[in-house]
């Protein structure tokens, strides 16, 4: 007879996208705040998981044979969205069919805030994602996260080394959220009772604009770091002058100009709401930030 390695009424939780930075957060912060469940990690190197101190099955989005084994037995997944933007549509249904097959039980699936309505050239592919889950039968709860803070604080270098914080977001406000929030939020839905069906926008309790993230930048360092806004050509083309890849830096610079019509902008405060504490303060991810760079 068959018999299940696994421990009897424990529920079983997968990760894909588990090597990656919100991945691995999530794991951690699983392991904490869910110690009876058993977690799996799915990575498309396993070997790359090995530190994470739990069980790895290979499971590349592209290749649908592995992803049948590594979904075997498997009660909730957690699909984080791959970063190959372009064939997501395609990764992530071969991850819904495969999920369909082995039985898995509910997705939860990391989205893009407001992703129905969104400008961003990023919510065609997490739409359809959504379709695709909503079609499948399978129960799903869609997590559209925001920005990460991360995702701007990580040029603080830049702009101290250039003297400016450039972009082309405007005044657009930008309700972010450190990763560490998006992953807790990640965790409550996984965990939690209630969520089915449900669809959240996930964004940051505090909106700002790069021009106050600049005078954070300038209060925290004592530096004047003004904001430089650049028209979305010349931020693209500064972009590749750092050495970022053409289309990545026409897509950053395309991203910026969505940010300037508030496309980051949410205030129905979800977020929080399911963390059950605030966001994490734009100052707090800064100073973090500065940390790193010492
Ligand atoms: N909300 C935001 O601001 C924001 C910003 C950036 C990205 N994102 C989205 O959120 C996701 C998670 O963010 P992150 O910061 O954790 O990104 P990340 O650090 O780049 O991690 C991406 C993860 O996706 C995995 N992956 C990529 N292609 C795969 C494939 N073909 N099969 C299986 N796994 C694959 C990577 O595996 P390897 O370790 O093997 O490379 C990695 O584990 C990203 O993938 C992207 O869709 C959101």
């Amino acid at each position: 007879m068959h018999r299940s390695p696994h421990r009897k009424n424990v529920m079983i939780i997968a990760i894909t996208g588990a090597t990656g930075q919100l991945g691995r957060l999530v794991i951690e912060t699983l392991k904490s705040k869910a110690p009876d469940a058993e977690i799996i990690a799915l990575a498309r190197s396993p070997a790359k998981a090995a530190d994470l101190g739990i069980p790895a099955r290979e499971a590349d989005y592209a290749k649908p044979e592995t992803l049948d084994r590594a979904l075997a037995g498997i009660d909730t997944l957690l699909l984080i969205s791959s970063s190959e933007i372009g064939q997501r549509s395609t990764q992530h249904r071969n991850v819904i069919d495969a999920a369909r097959q082995a039985g898995v039980k509910r997705i939860v699936y990391t989205s893009l805030l407001h992703a129905d309505t969104s400008p961003l050239s990023l919510a065609a592919e997490h739409l359809g994602t959504e379709a695709d889950l909503k079609a499948s039968g399978i129960p799903f709860t869609i997590l559209r996260n925001g920005w990460y803070t991360e995702n701007y604080t990580g040029s603080i270098g830049g702009a101290l080394a250039g003297g400016a914080f450039i972009g082309s977001a405007g005044n657009g406000k930008i309700a972010s959220a450190a990763r560490a929030d998006y992953a807790e939020a990640a965790v409550a839905a996984l965990t939690g009772a209630g969520h089915e069906g449900r669809t959240y926008e996930l964004a940051g309790d505090e909106a700002y604009t790069l021009t106050d993230l600049a005078a954070e930048i300038s209060r925290q360092t004592g530096r004047t770091i003004p904001y430089k806004n650049l028209p979305q050509a010349e931020y693209a083309a500064t972009l590749t002058t750092f050495g970022l890849p053409e289309a990545f830096a026409q897509a950053l610079a395309g991203w910026d100009i969505g940010a300037s019509q508030d496309a980051l902008f949410d205030d129905s405060h979800q977020l929080s709401k399911l963390i059950a504490r605030p966001t994490t303060p734009l100052a707090t991810t800064v100073a973090a930030a500065l940390n790193a760079l010492k």
